[in-house]
């Protein structure tokens, strides 16, 4: 099996990882209860190495989450967005950007923009100052799509925002793990992550950075294991955005993957970069695959979309898994209007995505596969 969806959910996990889980789940833990020094420790150092991965200061603003998707949920509830407010964000979202503003304008009112892509492509500066011009409370803007892999300019974005007056929040699901993902020289007041992807940890892990300067209502309240004198959640951070028994093994994972993302040999996103260009060096050869957005001028994430001529993408996702073993994903990603955008809608694309782990054979594997498909081997 040739393993190409990395960016659905990263396989083989970072070694260490497996090992951290296990131990996690079979070592008796520490001293009953949830302040257990065993406990804290794993979720402290996660959040210590996450800090050094963003190049943030104080740990304490990592909130440790089961996700991107939670992160992002917090991030826009516990903003109190209500008829009042306005944000703005892109085309390139995934639904779990788009669907909690949806919510939010359904259940409260809130008006939401949405900026396209410009002829080059890349996110329309000029509609996105018109937008702003308007007022936003809030911009929030994907890092790197995973439909095309593309770097957004979320510097230029981020800073224009802050000139109007809004919040920042930056969806790095596709970016951490891959290129830097630096608050603050993205101007990113939240940024929201994931353990399974770029960091090569396990599913169920993720954050939310949240800048010192703002303050979240918590989504969720309960127990904390520390202060249990008191009626309300405690306020300090991160406590204040975390309750209910932390995913321990999970952490343990990441904190394993986290090592040796960090580790002298980091060649990770290197190795996968330059697999993904290599992908798509081979697939821009073959007469009937279109690969979709190939500027390459663009930073970009490896994740590489195309279509087969002859072919609906579930058909070639399916030979491609099925005749070929190459695993790969086929569809809309749940990013529905990325597609509107590069007219690859209402069907999607076939999206191949290498990790750390990727061999040139395996690539050159999937490109014959796919030259096969397309009736030019
Ligand atoms: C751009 C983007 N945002 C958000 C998510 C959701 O991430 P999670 O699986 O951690 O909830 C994904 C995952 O597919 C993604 O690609």
């Amino acid at each position: 099996m040739i393993y190409l969806n990395n960016a659905a959910t990263s396989y083989p996990k970072a070694p260490g990882v497996v090992d951290a889980v296990r131990s996690a789940l079979t070592d008796a833990p520490g001293p009953p209860g949830r302040t257990a020094a065993e406990d804290r420790s794993t979720l402290d150092e996660c959040r210590d190495l996450i800090a050094e991965q963003l190049a943030v200061r104080d740990p304490h603003r990592i909130v440790l989450t089961p996700g991107s998707t939670y992160s992002i949920n917090l991030a826009l509830w516990g903003l109190g967005l209500r008829a009042a407010h306005r944000v703005v964000t892109t085309v390139t979202e995934h639904n779990s950007v788009l669907r909690p503003l949806y919510h939010l304008r359904e259940r409260h009112g809130t008006s939401i923009a949405i900026v396209g892509l410009g002829a080059d492509g890349a996110l329309d500066m000029d509609r996105f100052k018109t937008a702003l011009e308007s007022g936003a409370t809030l911009v929030a803007a994907n890092h790197a799509s995973n439909v095309t892999g593309r770097v957004n300019d979320v510097a230029c974005l981020f800073s224009m925002a802050h000139e109007a007056g809004a919040v920042t929040l930056l969806d790095a699901s596709q970016s951490l793990g891959h290129v830097p993902v630096h608050p603050e020289e993205l101007g990113a007041d939240l940024v929201a992550f994931t353990g399974h992807k770029g960091l090569l940890g396990p599913p169920g892990t993720g954050g939310l950075y949240v800048d010192p300067n703002l303050d979240l209502e918590p989504m969720l309240v309960g127990g904390t294991g520390v202060r249990s004198d008191l009626m309300l959640h405690p306020a300090d951070m991160p406590t204040r955005l975390e309750a209910g028994t932390p995913n321990l093994p999970g952490f343990a994972g990441l904190a394993a993957a986290l090592r040796w993302t960090a580790g002298p040999e980091r060649q990770g996103p290197a190795v996968a970069s330059a697999m993904a260009e290599r992908l798509r060096d081979g697939l821009r050869t073959l007469r009937g695959v279109r690969l979709v957005d190939d500027d390459s001028r663009a930073q970009r994430v490896p994740v590489v979309s195309f279509v087969v001529d002859g072919w609906s993408v579930d058909e070639a996702g399916y030979a491609l898994a099925c005749s070929f073993g190459v695993q790969c994903r086929s569809g809309l990603h749940c990013a529905p209007l990325i597609h509107q955008a590069l007219g690859t809608w209402p069907h999607g694309t076939v999206r191949l995505s290498p990790s750390a782990f990727t061999t040139t054979e395996e690539i050159a594997r999937a490109v014959e596969a796919v030259a096969r498909l397309a009736g030019c081997a």
